[in-house]
């Protein structure tokens, strides 16, 4: 099976290349500033704006499966219409189509948790970028599958832990917000359940997230104990007030995702335990 990991020098495209070479593949995969350091995979480079270099990628790999694990973060021309040309390449080549997708599609208000079935209402414009992308991968290629996911956590890489330990450190100004909750879920319990919805035929819209509903501030916490840093030393804030835009409490809820699944995906509280393996 050829496999194409779009972003795979990211944070999640690198956990998923090292996933696909322990399964016994030999994944390709794209960067856009820099070639992934992974040597066990073919990097190619990939800019999501150029439609034509994404043919020529595309031809010279001929993946039977690609997951687009990039992120453009607010900028359109990336992150939605870069979402959106993927999908249509993949289905006029019918290669299996996997698009990572993000909670900031939603507002947080209105509802407590949300479920495959809603639509999104962002507030950002990263939020509505994605809801784009993903809208347009749901219609143009319905034999895709759209993974939404929320905070990805761990190994210390992620960008979270490393704001908890630059904060800790007094290094970088800021604070941690007490009442904006996300569902955090590990990197590596991400990337197993991606493989797997990848490896089957399932179409449509999945929750990836952790079953622990927690604070920026909470997740903070239990990383900082984890990592023997002194919680106390994490600067607190409330977000409500502050007019940054975004949703306060967006929870997403992968119940019916974790029930067609094999992978189990832990919840921050328990992934970031003293005693549980792979932190
Ligand atoms: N991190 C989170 O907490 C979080 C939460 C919810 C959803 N997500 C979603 O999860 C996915 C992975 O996130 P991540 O944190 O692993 O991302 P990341 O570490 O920021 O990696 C982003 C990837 O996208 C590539 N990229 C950036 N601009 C590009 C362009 N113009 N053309 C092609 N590729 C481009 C980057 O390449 P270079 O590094 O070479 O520039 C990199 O490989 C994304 O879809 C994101 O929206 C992430």
């Amino acid at each position: 099976m050829t496999v194409l990991i779009i972003g795979g020098n990211g944070f999640l495209g690198a956990e998923l290349v090292r996933q696909a070479v322990s399964a016994g593949l030999h994944p390709a995969a794209t960067f856009h500033s820099r070639p992934g350091d992974d040597g066990r995979a073919t990097w190619h480079h990939l800019n999501l704006r150029d439609p034509i270099r994404l043919e020529k990628v595309l031809d010279t790999v001929a993946p039977a499966v690609l997951i687009n694990a990039s992120s453009g973060g607010a900028d359109w021309a990336v992150t939605a219409e870069g979402g959106l040309r993927l999908a249509q390449a993949a289905a006029g080549r019918s290669i299996r189509l996997v698009h990572v997708s993000s909670d900031a599609v939603f507002s947080g208000t209105g509802r407590d948790r949300y479920i495959e079935s809603c639509l999104p209402d962002p507030l950002t414009p990263y939020g509505a970028a994605k809801a784009a992308a993903e809208t347009a991968v749901r219609l143009l290629y319905p034999d895709a599958a759209v993974a939404r996911t929320s905070l990805i956590i761990g190994h210390g890489r992620s960008e979270h832990e490393r704001l908890v330990h630059a904060l800790a450190a007094g290094t970088l100004q800021g604070a941690l917000f007490t009442d904006d909750i996300r569902c955090p879920v590990h990197v590596t319990d991400l990337a197993a359940a991606l493989w797997e919805i990848t490896r089957s035929d399932a179409a449509g819209v999945f929750h990836l997230a952790g079953p622990d509903a927690l604070s920026r501030y909470e997740l903070g916490e239990l990383i900082a104990r984890r990592d023997g840093l002194d919680p106390a030393r994490l600067p607190s804030a409330r977000r409500s007030g502050t007019g940054l835009p975004g949703g306060l409490e967006v929870r997403l809820d992968s119940r019916t995702t974790q029930q067609r699944l094999r992978t189990r995906l832990r919840g921050a509280r328990e992934f970031l335990s003293a005693n549980s393996p792979g932190r």
